[in-house]
């Protein structure tokens, strides 16, 4: 790490997230930071020399700008308060409920929105300061929807886009917003805004043709997978879906490697040489649907389908929000699931749960991926969920089966070789599960080579491309 040579003003490609892709850890030191939002991002920018305009992750942190390994890191510094109002509160305790299907009751509440508006204006700031001229601008996710408009007013030579990274919600629940106008305004504001899936960009054009003046552009209907709107001030904004995926080709070498292997081997081992092993991974959150596949888990055991001798579960849940109340409800119930199911159906030494409240390595995840017969993916509702392409993408032995909720917007692309499941119906959840670990061998390579290919074809370089070519930014 080096500090900055280039003066502010210099980038051509800028990317605005709330987070940088490094935060500062309790000790000061920068660590790599979670999420798939990072995981999918950083190779591209790096590999593009640009600048990353974020949040350090902790409050109050008036970190300098400096490079990393060639990419510009230019830290946005936010209050405690703030962290309370914009982050935890607006972010994720009104926009991300209300975006995933209302699964927990938003709150709407007006200091919080000031708090979204300010921080927003700061993020603006910065990137206006950041960029060259005519530089592009690539602004993401839920917590800074109201950039590209801001942006726009400070710097109208620069070509602005914007990716959402979690289901945008069909009109009637974005409805419920009280600041819904001035959000729809904020994303107006960039001329290609992208989403996960076709679903997500209608639902969109329908929000913004009737909470604004804007027009669909005549002959484009709005289901259709690449679209115009004509924004109230005249400009032409794109409006289409852009699914994100991971450094296929990456994992797909990390998960060769013959170290990968002997450490899959060995974790095995060390889970008393099960017949199957389940793994699931994902950031403790309430969407995520960890309470489903625990209660489905318990009841194929409850009712024989699956044996307590020869299975082993594995969840490893990388701590997420910890001080918004849903989140340590969740973790709270997760918790006491787990000890009740080992309670009933371990043995000494046995345990038919492994539960890891921590994150985990890079390379160790590979080798769970690699060490696992079935992944279980379960979310209520997830934007893309990177974890199911990141366990196909390691499979290129062949082996292992997915157990996918079709709520997530995977599902629209890994539907032919997954489990597809309903998530809300635990009993096909169970049922999914004891099919997906008793499958055919045949059967399972064939769906295993179906998913694996689709994964290492439509990788994230692929996805950035796609999205920066339409904002005019050739390969
Ligand atoms: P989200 O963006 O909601 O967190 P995704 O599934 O799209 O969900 O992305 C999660 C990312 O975080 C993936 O790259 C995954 O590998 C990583 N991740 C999740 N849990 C862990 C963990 N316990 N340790 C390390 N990385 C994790
Ligand atoms: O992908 C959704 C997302 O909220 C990203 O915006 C974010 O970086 C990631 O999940 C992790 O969440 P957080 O930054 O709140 O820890």
């Amino acid at each position: 790490m080096t500090h900055a040579e280039d003066a502010p003003g210099s980038s051509d490609l800028v990317v605005v997230a709330n987070r940088l892709p490094l935060g500062i850890d309790e000790d000061g030191g920068w660590q790599r930071s979670p999420g798939g939002l990072v995981t999918a991002l950083e190779p591209t920018l790096r590999a593009r020399e640009g600048a990353w305009v974020g949040w350090p992750g902790r409050p109050d942190v008036e970190a300098e700008p400096f490079d990393d390994d060639g990419l510009a890191i230019r830290p946005v510094a936010i209050s405690a308060d703030e962290v309370a109002e914009y982050y935890e509160g607006f972010a994720n305790a009104t926009l991300w409920p209300l975006y995933h299907d209302v699964v927990v009751t938003p709150h709407f509440e007006r200091s919080w929105w000031e708090a979204y508006r300010q921080v927003n204006e700061r993020f603006a700031d910065a990137a206006a300061r950041s960029a060259a001229q005519g530089a592009t601008v690539w602004v993401q996710d839920y917590q800074l929807q109201l950039v590209p408009h801001l942006l726009r007013e400070r710097r109208p030579d620069l070509h602005i886009g914007f990716f959402l990274h979690i289901p945008f919600p069909p009109p009637e629940l974005f409805a419920q917003l009280p600041w819904r106008d001035a959000v729809v305004e904020g994303l107006l504001g960039a001329d290609v805004i992208g989403f996960q899936t076709a679903g997500g960009a209608g639902n969109f054009r329908r929000v913004a043709t009737r909470l604004t003046d804007a027009e669909a552009d005549p002959g484009t209907g709005p289901e259709t997978s690449a679209d115009h709107l004509t924004a109230p001030d005249g400009r032409s904004v794109s409006v289409a879906a852009y699914p994100i995926s991971v450094d296929a080709p990456q994992l797909d070498e990390m998960a060769r490697d013959p170290e990968t292997a002997e450490r899959a081997e060995a974790l095995r081992h060390e889970l008393g040489d099960p017949r199957t092993v389940l793994l699931g991974v994902d950031r403790l959150d309430y969407t995520k649907g960890i309470d489903v596949r625990l209660q489905a888990f318990a009841e194929a055991l409850r009712d024989g389908k699956l044996d307590a001798g020869e299975t082993v579960l594995v969840q490893v849940a990388t701590p997420s929000r910890e001080r918004v109340e849903h989140y340590a409800e969740m973790r709270d119930k997760i918790e006491l699931s787990v000890g009740r199911i080992n309670g009933e159906y371990a043995s000494i030494g046995r345990p038919v749960i492994h539960y890891v409240h921590q994150g985990v390595p890079r390379e160790e995840l590979v080798s769970f991926y690699r060490c696992a017969d079935v992944m279980l993916v379960t979310p209520y509702r997830d934007g893309m969920n990177l974890v199911a392409k990141e366990y196909v993408a390691s499979r290129s032995d062949g082996g292992g089966a997915l157990v996918l909720s079709e709520f997530t917007g995977a599902a629209d692309e890994l539907g032919d070789g997954a489990y597809l499941v309903n998530p809300h119906d635990i009993h096909a959840v169970g049922d999914a599960i004891v099919a997906a670990a008793s499958q055919d061998p045949e059967e399972a390579r064939r769906r295993m080579g179906l998913l694996h290919a689709q994964v290492l074809e439509h990788d994230v370089e692929r996805w950035a491309a796609r999205f920066l070519e339409a904002l005019g930014v050739s390969s």
